[in-house]
């Protein structure tokens, strides 16, 4: 696939599973074509993963070139005049949707966004010329700085675009709840706009160019949301990735950054990072200088780093959020009232315990506001009453803010926490060896990606030893260096969706690649139907990624039936049931 749109996530396999996530939107996407899409809003906390899945989701569109034309505008923190925030809307949509039209992705990155001239210019060599009539209005409009005509044509020219196109846009708005804050409407930047976002009261409902709005600011969108576009949008929330998923993503940054962890290591990290994608990644990329994350110390120093240190990118993301969320919280009763919601995450406080337990010194009224500002920042959140609230349920935001509050408001050893993480990984690690107790392994409970470690690291320096344990390899055959060693996951970008648990590429075209298939705790042995479901996908894999000169490889921990075997010998497919293949 093409990734027309430069992604922030940076190399477009460094993006992670979202499996759900993907189905639902492009469903969502594709279903906007009948007209059965209404706008929604993507809801999370920070750092979930909001900005990486639009972005991936322009993406899939993009190259789909299915009827459908993907709008990406993000909202900036700045202070902006309207009219030039105006123009560049309207401009960075004209040249998304030429960019689309004509299949050239580099008016993803036009030369200017200032020049209505220009626009119209390309509009016309690329055969697009009934837009120069609506960027000409614009221009005008901008000229003679018409602010509310402009912003009134300026937001609903990819509806009228796509009306008058008969086509279908999806407009997807990142930060939307900046809308209001960042815009204004003189150039001095003095007289806030402050119901720009209320202008999509008609446009939102339009089914022919829906909206996809997201934001940082969750809590703040939401009142937005609520209270100037009231039943516009429909909610979907962002969660934790599964289990599953976070693996997959621990292995999948540890092998492009290089960062070795061990299976162990793989599941504490998967575990107390609670599935968030910038937990993951900020600790897999930490700058801690003894970064090690094969042992279980190593980890702990590292997130300990991450956690307390100023310069760890946990810390310093969320006392940044936290310093830009309030001036409000720099007085100690808010401190405070975090505080004793983060010892108490279990379980839901109200008002009047709070009050009561810190001595608060102001009225329940009072009370209230104050901590309505602290929802609005997703500092804390709502229980399940107006009346109730609870510290929000990720265990190492709660550590960062207890480390730098917890010990300027009262006596407070950092130390605690250090020891919390040790009991926590202790408790991980039983399970940890639980799971494997389960299975009656010594170890291998994730057994495909330790063959791809196998196969990235050791195979082609140990090549007698990989061979000795693996049948029906080609005569010819020798593990080799390999570009990429991933799992392979055709996903919903394709419309037919399977994945392979190994693609290993060679490096050079005249070694084997390896495309195969790992069965883990499974007490089934591996049947011929099964190798013959594996032979489809091979073939199909093959052709999708252009390679000839690749081998099938199947590893089953619990072996082959005899006919299975049989036809692997026959068909020249690899087969191994080894344990010396899991490390
Ligand atoms: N699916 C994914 N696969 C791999 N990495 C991811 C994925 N989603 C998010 N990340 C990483 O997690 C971090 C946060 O992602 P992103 O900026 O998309 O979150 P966000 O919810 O938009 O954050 P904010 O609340 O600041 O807007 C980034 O470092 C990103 O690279
Ligand atoms: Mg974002």
């Amino acid at each position: 696939m093409d990734y027309a749109l430069k992604e922030r996530i940076g190399k477009p396999e460094l993006f992670t599973g979202r499996k759900a996530e993907l189905t639902y939107f492009l469903k969502w996407i594709d279903d906007i074509k009948q007209e059965k899409s209404q706008s929604t809003a993507v809801l999370a906390r920070r750092k979930m993963g909001k900005t990486a899945l639009m972005e991936r989701l322009f993406n899939i569109t993009f190259f789909k070139n299915d009827g459908l034309i993907p709008f990406y505008y993000e909202v900036k923190e700045n202070k902006m005049w309207v009219v030039d925030f105006c123009q560049d809307f309207f401009l960075t949509f004209i040249y998304q949707y030429i960019a689309f039209k004509s299949r050239n992705s580099e008016y993803l990155k036009p030369e200017t966004r200032s020049d209505f001239g220009k626009a119209v210019e390309i509009a016309k060599q690329e055969g697009l010329a009934y837009l120069c009539g609506i960027i000409e209005d614009v221009a005008h409009a901008v000229v003679h700085e018409k602010i509310d005509t402009l912003w009134n044509i300026v937001r609903e020219s990819p509806q009228t675009i796509a009306f008058r196109q008969k086509e279908f846009i999806v407009q997807m708005i990142d930060e939307f709840q900046f809308l209001n804050a960042m815009i204004y409407r003189d150039k001095n930047t003095k007289i806030p706009a402050n119901d720009l976002a209320g202008g999509y009261l008609s446009t939102a409902e339009s089914k022919i160019a829906p909206l996809l709005v997201s934001g940082s600011w969750v809590g703040w969108l939401m009142n937005e949301l609520n209270s100037m576009l009231p039943a516009r949008f429909k909610y979907e929330y962002l969660e934790n990735m599964p289990e599953e998923e976070a693996v997959e993503m621990v292995y999948n940054y540890s092998r492009f950054f290089e960062v070795p962890v061990t299976e162990e290591t793989a599941y504490l990290m998967s575990k107390i990072s609670e599935g968030s994608p910038f937990y993951t990644s900020s600790i897999i990329r930490s700058r801690y200088k003894h970064k090690d994350l094969t042992t279980i110390k190593g980890l702990t120093d590292t997130l300990e780093f991450e956690t307390l240190d100023n310069r760890g990118t946990i810390k310093s993301t969320w006392m940044e959020y936290v310093a830009s969320a309030f001036p409000q919280i720099n007085d100690r009763n808010a401190k405070n009232i975090v505080l004793h919601l983060c010892k108490n995450r279990d379980r839901e406080v109200t008002r009047e315990e709070l009050l009561r337990d810190l001595n608060l010194d102001m009225s329940d009224a009072e009370l209230e506001k104050k901590l309505k500002a602290l929802v609005m920042a997703d500092i804390i959140g709502q229980g399940a009453s107006n009346f109730r609230y609870r510290g929000v349920s990720d265990n190492i935001f709660d550590k960062v803010f207890r480390g730098v509050y917890e010990e300027e408001i009262r006596e407070f050893d950092v130390k605690v926490i250090r020891e919390e993480y040790n009991a926590e990984f202790e408790k991980l690690k039983k399970q940890y060896y639980s799971l494997l107790g389960k299975y009656n392994y010594q170890k291998g409970y994730y057994i495909e990606y330790s063959i791809l470690d196998q196969l990235k690291y050791r195979a082609r320096k140990n090549n007698d030893l990989f061979k000795s344990i693996t049948r029906y390899l080609p005569g010819d055959f020798e593990f080799c260096e390999y570009s990429r060693v991933w799992r392979y996951d055709s996903s919903p970008e394709y419309a037919k969706r399977f994945n392979v648990d190994i693609f290993a590429r060679a490096q050079s075209p005249g070694d084997y690649s390896i495309i195969g298939e790992v069965k883990s705790r499974d007490l089934r042995k591996f049947s011929k139907d099964e190798v013959m479901e594996f032979e489809r996908k091979f073939v199909e894999v093959k052709r999708l990624e252009r390679i000839d000169r690749v081998v099938g490889f199947i590893f089953s921990r619990s072996g082959f039936t005899a006919e299975a075997e049989e036809y692997c010998r026959e068909k020249g497919i690899a087969c191994s049931d080894d344990a010396k293949w899991l490390g």
